[in-house]
């Protein structure tokens, strides 16, 4: 007998679909098989059931940055999740001003403590205000958070070639991943002072602001600067070809370099900027939607393998803050950032597994597995015996519209507002408890966990330098 039984689900296993029960036992998936018996038991009939989801992109109860707020904390930020499919999150401890990144660390561990009912673990934060790395990131890789995000734009965040090599060197050495928001910083400036007193009424320079070519430029020199340093890189929330290109390139020269990108880029298209306002607000994240084929090349990257990871940039600037008090309210001065926890696996189920652009293979890779492998996270992220029973019963036949008003998010509004997707989260569990039943979430104390990552084996990482090189400095 069994803790809980999810009896006659349509299974998406890495082996393939199959069809039968899932048994639990003290949080974790204990029997795949026919007949199982359990304390309690959920009629899996006419439903999917796939891995809980792991976002590991999303910004939640972080400083102000730059006037933005961040309004989902850890709770409703969690319950959002929840409400999406996903039982894992990795936010980032962003730290406040004046902070080093082990103090940003400490911050998000505390705030996120008792108040997040979805497991989590933690990305660092460097800039290069955040102190010496030298003795931080060995520290952050033994306190469970194995991976360092960098800006190479921002105000009072954009790190300069040299810092980001030798965070890139750290990283390599301890087996922790280096994360990157690639724009070129200079460009962003420029344009964003020729445009200066511009005002047209529209979003559009917003384009022109976050060019694709700023991102191309940056995803080369962080291809260029992984095969130097041999570290392995995320290029995180990758908009469009230019990046899809010069990811590829880098790959190909032997730079550990991998992609992220994130339903905003195949759902919305750059035309959304240079409609009406009211439109584009709801739209405004940085970089910003390409052209309108981009999608369908990101969708291509995301089948075979070019893309690596699905997360949501979950960045919850509400709408009554997109510019910061007495700002006029134009392009020059709104802040970025749009909500999407609760449909980043919707997204995916609707658009890529069901209508038939994934296989489940690479639906589940992009779901959880992926993320689990490359950030260290143990046990979870498959339905395999011996896994943490994090669990998401689907209704493939729920045609369902978006409506950001009606989720848990504290933003009320979502960039795919109105959409229609096919397939919606029923039933999510998280280590054995049910968390959501029939599409409603079920009151209880938050039971996330804190996840401590583990690093990855330094000896795996490649240097092409080095090795093309017939010498070499120990
Ligand atoms: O517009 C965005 N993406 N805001 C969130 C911060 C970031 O750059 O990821
Ligand atoms: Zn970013
Ligand atoms: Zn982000």
């Amino acid at each position: 007998m069994f803790d809980l039984v999810i009896r006659g689900a349509r299974l998406g296993l890495a082996e393939g679909w199959d069809e039968g029960d899932i048994g639990v036992a003290a949080g974790r998936i204990a029997a795949i098989g026919r007949n199982l018996r359990g304390g309690v038991e959920i009629d899996g009939a006419g439903r999917w059931l796939l891995p809980g989801g792991i976002d590991a992109h999303c910004h939640l109860d972080q400083p102000d940055w730059g006037g933005a707020r961040c309004h989902d904390d850890y709770g409703s930020g969690g319950r959002a999740a929840i409400l999406g499919g996903t039982t894992t999150l990795v936010p980032f401890a962003m730290p406040a001003p004046g902070q080093t990144m082990r103090e940003g660390l400490a911050r998000a561990l505390a705030r996120a403590g008792g108040q997040c009912p979805v497991d989590y673990g933690f990305h660092a934060v460097a800039t290069p205000q955040t102190g010496p790395l030298a003795e931080q990131v060995p520290a952050l890789v033994a306190a469970g958070a194995p991976s360092v995000k960098a800006f190479m734009t921002y105000e009072g965040f954009a790190m300069q070639d040299g810092h980001l090599l030798d965070l890139m060197q750290l990283c390599r050495a301890h087996g922790a991943n280096v994360l990157v928001h690639a724009e070129n910083d200079a460009i962003l400036r420029w344009m964003r002072k020729r445009l200066a007193g511009r005002a047209c009424g529209h979003f559009g320079p917003h384009l022109l602001i976050h060019a694709e070519a700023a991102e191309r430029d940056a995803v080369a020199r962080m291809g260029v600067l992984a095969e130097v340093t041999g570290a392995r890189v995320v290029i995180v929330h990758v908009s469009g070809r230019a990046g899809l290109e010069e990811l590829a390139r880098a790959q190909a020269r032997g730079a550990a370099i991998l992609g992220e990108t994130c339903p905003q880029y195949v759902m919305l298209d750059a035309s959304v900027l240079a409609g009406p306002p009211e439109r584009a607000l709801r739209a405004l994240f940085a970089p910003p939607p390409r052209a309108a084929g981009a999608a369908e090349a990101l969708w291509q990257a995301l089948a075979g393998g070019g893309l690596a990871l699905w997360s949501s940039d979950h960045s919850p600037c509400p709408l009554e803050d997109r510019f910061p008090a007495g700002a006029p309210h134009d392009f020059a001065h709104a802040v970025s950032g749009v909500p999407g926890l609760e449909t980043r696996l919707p997204i995916l189920f609707s658009e890529g597994l069901a209508a038939g652009r994934l296989s489940l293979a690479r639906y589940l890779d992009l779901s959880a597995s992926a993320a689990a492998d490359l950030y260290g996270i143990a046990g979870k992220g498959r339905i395999a015996p011996g896994e943490d029973a994090d669990l998401v019963l689907w209704n493939p036949a729920t045609r369902w519209q978006v409506r950001g008003a009606e989720g848990q998010s504290k933003t009320g509004y979502s960039p795919f507002e109105g959409m229609w997707l096919t397939g919606r989260p029923e039933t999510v569990i998280l280590r054995g408890h049910v968390l959501m039943r029939d599409g409603a979430p079920l009151p209880g104390p938050p039971r996330g966990r804190f996840l401590h990552r583990r690093p990855a084996d330094p000896g795996q990482f490649r240097s092409p330098l080095e090795e093309s090189t017939p010498w070499t400095v120990s």
